[in-house]
């Protein structure tokens, strides 16, 4: 099956070990384990939980602890109703490949993971882009979606808080997207990694699996848990969903780890801890991003209203590519470059990361762009 490279992964493997200021890193600072234990209210003597247990394959679909905990992020959805997979990259290929055969019609957004549009594509599906505009706030234009969408669309595969934008649709919007869906039988896939980043409130956007009967989720625990080394995701839908996706399922994943499933189960139960630490560094750090690009005369952007992210636009006639290798090479700031998700003349900024590691990244990179300015 031929398929094409996955943009930010290859970028990511070339130079993430090289950077001394990770800008591209997309996950909320990741915590240890000592952290991920005190923030459950637990110390070193919950590691004793794992020496009686037994290294058997597990519960196949996951654990009902695990399933349980994250029934707890929907409003309706039931242990049935989910399916653990190997990271919310996981869950999305085997939606797609569950869902979608060749000559079926798929529509995607752009920018978003590669994933929803590369493998229908490589399926043999007909994908349709809805492109996501910088005059639109990158949400997606309804009226051009109304134009997209077939008799015949199988799935449209959406991403809420979007990668790489930080744009978010809230509820009102999304249950318009339902609407449109819903008039011509479409699945509608929601790419909600993101999920619990929200600028505002208490953080956490209205669900796809719980607005619409053939609404599917796919999450995991690695951006707002922090917990990225579990390797840990999941599928919410609607049961028959679930037991197609279980077909698939058995011919690549068996289960998860069992050590990865206790440890995320622990820290769903105790989401409202970890969330707020989210929060508070998503909130902290993007002030001190918008105050960079409110002074910064290069750059501009729409300001994300979540997840970990901002697409920046630079004022420079310079492929994306070249200026990210330079700033790396200049500076040792690593971003990622527009080009690795088909959005050139941007730059991706990951920015829940160490505080300190963003204000010295930011403090470079505004020295490389006067340098560009003055002719450098
Ligand atoms: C939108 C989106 N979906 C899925 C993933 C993969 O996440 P996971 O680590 O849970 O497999 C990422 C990771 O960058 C992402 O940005």
């Amino acid at each position: 099956m031929k398929i094409r490279e996955f943009g930010v992964e290859v970028w990511m493997n070339e130079f993430e070990n090289d950077c001394a200021y990770n800008l591209a890193e997309t996950c909320v600072e990741s915590l240890t384990i000592a952290e991920l234990l005190a923030l459950c209210g637990a110390d070193e003597t919950a590691l004793g939980d794992l020496l009686s247990m037994k290294m058997t394959y597990g519960a196949i679909e996951g654990s009902d602890r695990l399933r349980d905990a994250v029934c707890g992020l929907y409003d309706s959805q039931k242990r049935e109703n989910i399916v653990i997979t190997h990271g919310t990259i996981g869950a999305n290929a085997l939606i797609h490949q569950t869902l979608v055969s060749r000559g079926d019609h798929v529509v995607s957004v752009l920018p978003t993971y590669q994933q929803h549009y590369s493998i229908p594509e490589s399926i043999g599906a007909d994908v349709s882009i809805l492109p996501l505009r910088w005059e639109n706030g990158f949400l997606p234009d309804l009226d051009e979606l109304k134009r997209l969408i077939r008799p015949d669309t199988r799935l449209i595969a959406i991403n809420n808080p979007n990668n790489p934008t930080g744009a978010l649709m809230d509820r009102d919007f999304l249950t318009q997207i339902v609407e449109i869906a819903r008039g011509c039988g479409a699945w509608l896939l929601c790419d909600e990694v993101y999920r619990g980043s929200d600028q505002a409130g208490d953080g956490m956007t209205a669900s796809v699996a719980d607005l619409y009967e053939k609404g599917i989720s796919t999450a995991g625990v690695s951006k707002v848990f922090s917990l990225a080394g579990l390797r840990l995701g999941w599928i919410a839908g609607p049961v028959d969903v679930i037991h197609a996706v279980s077909v698939h399922r058995d011919y690549n994943t068996i289960s998860v780890g069992m050590i990865d499933d206790h440890f995320a189960a622990m820290a769903l139960e105790n989401r409202d801890r970890i969330l707020a630490r989210t929060r508070a560094i998503t909130r902290d750090n993007l002030a001190v991003l918008a105050d960079w690009v409110a002074q910064d005369p290069s750059i501009d952007w729409i300001k994300p209203q979540s997840a970990t992210v901002a697409l920046l636009k630079y004022d420079f006639d310079m492929p994306s590519r070249e200026f990210c290798v330079r700033l790396l090479q200049e500076t040792g700031v690593m971003l990622t470059p527009g080009s690795a998700m088909d959005m050139e003349g941007y730059l991706r900024i990951g920015y829940a990361n160490n505080i300190a590691v963003l204000r010295e990244g930011l403090a470079r990179m505004g020295a490389f762009l006067a340098r560009l300015r003055a002719g450098g």
